[in-house]
């Protein structure tokens, strides 16, 4: 099977990895790619939202399977664009990505179809959202409507500070576009699970949970991030939670799919917290989490190409006993480029991943990377997944961060504690 995965950051590297174990692979291209992804891949200088030129390739390759990592080229067609040529694609419709691009979309689908999730209200015009908003107990969370990169959620102290931030994404100068319709909700005081689930519009397919750290600093502190770290699978799953999840959440949501005539085919992510065993639903993305993954795919066993490709096909019920996953604990620690998730240098110099990856149970990801002048430097915010495997949160834990520690990055920084609940 010729495969292009589209995207270039840890995830992408996971599921390169990944797929390249399987014997079904004949080919892997991977379009922009990165300098790990290169040890298995062949590297396309393509960017992940250039339509045309992705199609393009894939056509001339008579590419089988596209696996689309990322949100952004899911959101803009690039399933549909390649489904029109006849190419088989991991990653749902235009349409279907509604789930990622729009919050009050999935706001609105939990309330038809009776889905647990916080109370809230969805408001175009000021005025109105600050009525509200004066009725909200505080916190008060305040969610720009569309894709922000992570940054439109606002956990509000006070009600003038929630005014403030709707005041400031209504009117365009907060996140643009993405914010003219804003989601006012009630703030939910629980943990945070990430849970995937695979869906080829039909079948649904349970994969695994894992829980992701996304504050910038130790004690869950600082800035929100895409994600400092993970460890799979998260402290707070268990099978009747599990249940729960599957029961009151995937089901009814992909049969809403169906019934709106836009059947969801790809990567549920659910983004949930947890209050007392009880699920509620944060939010849906259309991809894997980053670096969620990494975690997952390191505790993968069977060929997730093969279930991709099944997914891809609307085959996933041929395919549902095909993966399985080891006991084990993997857990990912993400190097980040000091100043991240603010402004931050790129191009510093980085050594020792070789041999931090050579150590047993470690598999370092390449996620903001390059190659200059034959060293490896930085090129993005999350640079490097250091993860590692072990039978206890503990044991992967302490693996991660002695291979953290061999690897030689001044401008680096990562935190310390990831997996602390767990502990
Ligand atoms: P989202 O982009 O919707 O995932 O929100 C980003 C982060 O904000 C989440 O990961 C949560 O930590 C937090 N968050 C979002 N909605 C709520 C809520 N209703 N209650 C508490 N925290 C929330
Ligand atoms: N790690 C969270 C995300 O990928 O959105």
């Amino acid at each position: 099977m010729k495969v292009l995965l589209v995207g270039s950051g840890g995830r992408e590297h996971a599921l390169a990895w990944k797929m390249a174990q399987s014997p079904l692979l004949s080919a892997l291209y991977c379009a922009p790619g990165n300098p790990g992804i290169a040890a298995l891949a062949e590297c396309v200088a393509i960017g992940v939202e250039d339509i045309d030129a992705l199609v393009a390739f894939a056509v001339k390759q008579a590419i089988d399977l596209v696996v689309v990592g990322p949100e952004g080229p899911l959101v803009a067609g690039l399933s549909d664009a390649m489904r029109a040529q006849g190419i088989d694609v991991f990653g749902p419709s235009k349409a279907a990505a509604v789930l990622e691009g729009s919050k009050s979309f999935v706001k609105d689908l939990c309330r038809d179809y009776n889905i647990p999730t916080a109370a809230y209200e969805s408001f175009t015009d000021i005025a109105a959202a600050r009525e509200f908003i004066l009725t909200m107990k505080v916190p008060v969370v305040i969610k720009a409507d569309g894709l922000a990169a992570g940054k439109g959620v606002i956990i509000a102290q006070s009600h003038d500070e929630a005014i403030a931030a709707a005041a400031d994404m209504l009117s365009g100068s907060a996140f643009g576009d993405a914010g003219s319709s804003i989601v006012v909700e009630e703030y939910l005081d629980g943990e945070e699970l990430s849970f995937f689930v695979l869906s080829d519009g039909d079948t649904v397919v349970p994969l695994v949970s894992a829980q992701d750290h996304k504050r910038a600093f130790d004690g869950d502190k600082g800035p929100n991030t895409g994600g400092m770290g993970a460890y799979s699978p998260a402290r707070l799953m268990n099978d009747e939670l599990q249940q729960k999840i599957m029961d009151r959440m995937i089901a009814p949501t992909v049969q809403a799919m169906k019934d709106k005539n836009m059947p969801y085919s790809g990567v549920f992510f659910a983004g949930l917290m947890v209050v007392d065993n009880e699920p509620y639903l944060i939010e849906y993305n259309v991809r894997f989490g980053d670096p969620e993954c990494q975690t997952l795919c390191l505790r993968m066993q069977g060929d997730l190409l093969c279930v991709l490709q099944a997914c891809a096909q609307g085959k996933l019920a041929d395919v549902e006993d095909e993966l399985g996953w080891a006991d084990d604990v993997s857990l990912c620690v993400v190097m980040a480029a000091e100043g991240y998730p603010g402004a931050y240098q790129k191009g510093t110099v980085i050594k020792g991943v070789n041999a931090a990856n050579s150590m047993a149970d470690v598999t370092v990801f390449h996620a903001g990377t390059a190659e200059k002048d034959g060293a490896l430097v930085s090129a993005g915010g999350r640079v490097l997944g250091v993860c590692a495997k072990g039978d206890t949160v503990a044991a992967a834990r302490e693996k991660a961060y002695v291979a953290v520690d061999v690897i030689e990055w001044a401008e680096g920084f990562c935190r310390r504690d990831i997996a602390w609940r767990a502990l």
